[in-house]
């Protein structure tokens, strides 16, 4: 059963898929804590019955661990752009089928025709650009840009993750769409922080509260707000245990 509850991030934010705020970016220095709100992530997708799918650029236990249970992991360049074009196509028929025969009412979603949603969550999303030729590298930023342009009604939806964020890293057309937008970390400079969120952080000046799983969150709804990332340690069986669980539920 597909469960369209909003998910629990901290205290009174939550990520809504059914909402304009659906594709997020998560920006943080290493060792910040990304990875561990993935894994919180992955599993609630997992939780409220929708479909998930990883990339691990960095091919670590986090895509391991979630390629154990079933869920479709990519690491490479040529597994990235596989599993984008399979999202691509798939999407591009739910329009074709679904949207286009639909009623014609403009708020009607993937949500009102009880389908999952398709979450795509991508960790260090330069660095997997960065470990393509140049043709894959276009490739997978066209077709990135489109599941950010277009994803939002048809429930495919991104998650992703880097350590910076400049114009010139990653397509504008695909952070733009980012609406949420989440920044962790003690170390983050003005200009990242800027970039990430448009708040400045010198108004923060000494109640700057970034650290390890802890930073600031924005929203359209949302100005500005403290949030701690959810712990969820992936490396530990009971973790495995509990995604396996999850995977078997949805696969009988
Ligand atoms: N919410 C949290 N609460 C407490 N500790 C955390 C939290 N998130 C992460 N940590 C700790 O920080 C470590 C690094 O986290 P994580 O691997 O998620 O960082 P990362 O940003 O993905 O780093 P990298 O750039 O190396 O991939 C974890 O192993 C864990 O010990
Ligand atoms: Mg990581």
């Amino acid at each position: 059963m597909t469960n369209y509850k909003p998910i629990p991030i901290y205290d009174d934010i939550y990520w809504d898929l059914t909402t304009e705020a659906c594709h997020s970016l998560l920006i943080a220095p290493s060792g910040a804590g990304k990875t561990v709100f993935l894994s919180y992530l992955a599993g609630m997708i997992l939780k409220r019955g929708h479909n998930l799918f990883i990339v691990d650029a960095k091919n670590t236990s986090f895509g391991a661990t979630f390629q154990s249970s079933g869920v479709r992991t990519a690491s490479t360049p040529d597994e990235i752009i596989s599993l984008l074009t399979d999202l691509v196509v798939s999407m591009t028929d739910d329009y074709a089928t679904t949207f286009a025969s639909g009623n014609g009412d403009i708020d009607s979603n993937f949500a009102s025709y009880h389908l999952p949603a398709n979450v795509l969550i991508f960790d260090e999303v330069l660095s997997a650009l960065d470990s393509g030729d140049k043709k894959q590298k276009g490739e997978m930023e066209r077709l990135l840009k489109l599941l950010a342009l277009k994803g939002r009604m048809a429930g495919y939806i991104i998650v992703l993750t880097s350590q910076r964020l400049m114009a010139t890293d990653l397509p504008k057309a695909v952070t733009e769409q980012c609406q949420t937008r989440y920044i962790m970390g003690a170390n983050v400079s003005e200009e990242l922080f800027h970039l990430a969120t448009g708040s400045y952080k010198k108004n923060l000046g000494t109640n700057y509260k970034g650290n390890v799983g802890e930073g600031y969150v924005v929203t359209p709804k949302n100005s500005l707000t403290y949030f701690k990332s959810p712990f969820m340690d992936f490396k530990v069986n009971d973790f495995r245990a509990l995604i396996h669980d999850l995977c078997y539920r949805r696969a009988t």
